[in-house]
């Protein structure tokens, strides 16, 4: 079972700055997994949420915001102010880091109320920049996005993300061109998913931090675990 860590090392680190893809990077796992957004103007950048309000000093949303405006807020403090001083990070910094080791990506499209017009190119053109095509997993709950994904780059892995599990997922798969379902940890132990397993679907599981439940998943067959404690999923997968 492979380990991503979720939004970087944010167990331990402000999650999706580069404080904690650094910490991802130098650990034997098998990815990360970050969130993007598009500022005012049209900037990809990696932060979770539509507002900067949780993991910032500063407040308002990433779209209504400019990249030098957001610059200057601090991401780091919000944690603990041994991290004062990290930055909201940009998609190209990121693949930049990223692209000098062996681990994958998966950058998460976020498609929360508002739509960025045009996201998907943006961050496929970055990717094709970097020259990561193969090291990348393009994934949404907007799997019109994902659709969007597989028809401009199908050289690109893509993924179909489920907060909650529909009940043929096998058949709403052929609907979609992915072989990845990104599903929610509850959802990971119904019938749906154990068919779709059954039908050689890639299932990869978000937010594991219980070992109880990363041993239920690798009994289960699961391809992948998300997890904020990369470390300690680490650990447990040596022992197995
Ligand atoms: O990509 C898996 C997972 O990160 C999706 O949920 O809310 O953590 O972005 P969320
Ligand atoms: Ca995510």
């Amino acid at each position: 079972m492979k380990i991503f860590a979720h939004r970087g090392y944010s167990a331990k680190y402000p999650e999706n700055t580069i404080a904690a893809f650094q910490a991802a990077a130098q650990l034997p796992i098998y990815g990360v997994e970050l969130d993007v957004h598009l500022t005012k103007d049209n900037q990809i950048v990696v932060i979770h949420d539509e507002t900067i309000d949780r993991t910032s000093n500063g407040s308002g949303f990433v779209k209504d915001l400019t990249l030098e405006q957001l610059r200057k807020f601090d991401f780091g403090s919000w944690l603990g102010e041994e991290y004062a001083g990290e930055k909201i990070p940009t998609l190209s910094e990121v693949l930049a880091l990223f692209c000098k080791t062996n681990l994958m990506v998966n950058i998460e499209l976020k498609s929360d109320i508002f739509v960025y017009a045009g996201l998907e190119e943006k961050v496929l053109q970055e990717v094709s920049t970097f020259g990561m095509q193969d090291q990348i997993i393009i994934s949404s709950f907007d799997h019109e996005a994902v659709n969007r994904v597989a028809r401009l780059a199908p050289n690109v892995e893509n993924a179909a993300l489920f907060a909650n599990m529909i009940l043929n997922v096998v058949d709403y798969q052929k609907t979609i061109p992915t072989k990845a379902l990104h599903v929610a940890l509850p959802t990971a132990v119904r019938k749906p998913v154990l068919e779709a397993i059954k039908k050689n679907s890639v299932v990869r599981v978000y937010t594991v931090n219980e070992i109880d439940h990363a041993e239920v998943l690798l009994n289960i067959g699961v391809d992948a675990i998300f997890t904020d404690e990369p470390e300690k999923m680490l650990e447990f997968m040596k022992l197995r």
